[in-house]
């Protein structure tokens, strides 16, 4: 059996164990700082797996030795974004915990590959790359999936199709300058516009990029758990069965895209190296332009985390 260690054992690393269990694809370590709630978590879920049938092995604990050797390490361990703060806000205090959990888990599995929730997303990928020195190709940002879920979500509340026949697309960075691709996403093959009209769909492209913070303000005390975990357990599949599933995620661009230098939400293969290929799309003007203003978004923030933490 692989194994997957998650690190932050809070509402996005339990979930993330939760999914991860249900597909059976990799014994789990759920590793936190707190005491004794990692332990209890991983103890109630062991007990549930006799109900759902799944033979995994689902450990709790403060060591990092107990992540030795693991195949993947998802590192959701932060704070989560609380109502009224910007997920910039979070910055330093979130590179500061990613670094270390980085630098940790790296002395245990230098082969792993590297899924990252913790956010802001395409910096703390960066400050991960930094602290592992493994090679781009292994860090990979959960980002892409969920905003295109959460697209395809909205549609498929407002059309009623099967969310199987629905294809999103949403890349650039995780924030409000994220980009949806509405002219390469489809309903069954047929484009989006065949089904809503141009308002309806406009205002389905701005709820997703404030489909974060639409959670954050319902929930009140922290952020989306379900997805983006979700995400996760499906990227860590893809990776483990060697899949070459081609998804939006956070990857590292070296001239795709104009861009370089920063993580960035485009469609990639997964497969058993990790990110295997950024796949690149034919883009209008337009957008063009929207891309590259998310990028220069993005650039900005690592910018601003090279001036305030030790890379
Ligand atoms: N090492 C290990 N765990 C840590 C550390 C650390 N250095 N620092 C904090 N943690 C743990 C906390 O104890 C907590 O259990 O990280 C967990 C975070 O869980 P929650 O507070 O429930 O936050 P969550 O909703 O999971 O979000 C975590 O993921 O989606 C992003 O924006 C979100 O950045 C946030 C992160």
């Amino acid at each position: 059996m692989a194994k997957i260690s998650v690190i932050g054992a809070g509402m996005t690393g339990s979930t993330t164990a939760h999914w991860l269990a249900e597909r059976e694809i990799a014994d789990i370590v759920l590793v936190d700082i707190m005491e004794g709630m990692p332990q209890g978590k991983a103890l109630d879920m062991t007990q549930a797996m006799p109900i759902i049938g799944k033979d995994v092995m689902i450990l709790g604990s403060n060591d990092y030795a107990d992540t030795k050797d693991s195949d993947i390490v998802v590192i959701t361990a932060g704070l989560p974004r609380k109502p009224g703060m910007t997920r910039e806000d979070l910055l330093v205090k979130n590179a500061n915990i990613v670094g270390s959990v980085a630098e940790e888990t790296i002395k245990y599995s230098p082969n792993a590959i590297y899924l990252i929730l913790t956010n802001p997303l395409d910096t703390m990928t960066y400050m991960t790359m930094m602290k592992t020195g493994l090679p781009a190709n292994k860090i990979i940002g959960q980002a892409g999936i969920l905003d295109s879920a959460r697209m395809s979500a909205f549609i498929a509340m407002e059309t009623g199709v099967s969310v199987q026949n629905i294809n999103c697309y949403v890349l650039g960075g995780h924030g409000d300058s994220m980009v949806p691709l509405t002219r390469h996403s489809n309903i069954a093959g047929v484009p989006l516009e065949k089904y809503l009209d141009a308002d309806k769909l406009e205002a389905i492209v701005q709820r997703t990029r404030k489909g974060g913070g639409e959670i954050v303000g319902l929930l009140k005390t922290g952020s989306a758990f379900y997805a983006p975990s979700a995400a996760i357990a499906q990227m860590a599949e893809a990776i483990l069965k060697d899949k070459k599933l081609i998804v939006p995620c956070a990857a590292y661009l070296n001239g795709e895209y104009g861009q370089k230098g920063i993580f960035f939400g485009v469609p990639v293969m997964l497969g058993k190296g990790g990110v295997e290929k950024i796949i690149e799309y034919d883009l209008n003007e337009d957008e063009k332009t929207a891309l590259q203003n998310s990028a220069d978004a993005v650039a900005k923030s690592v910018e601003e985390l090279k001036g305030l933490v030790e890379l």
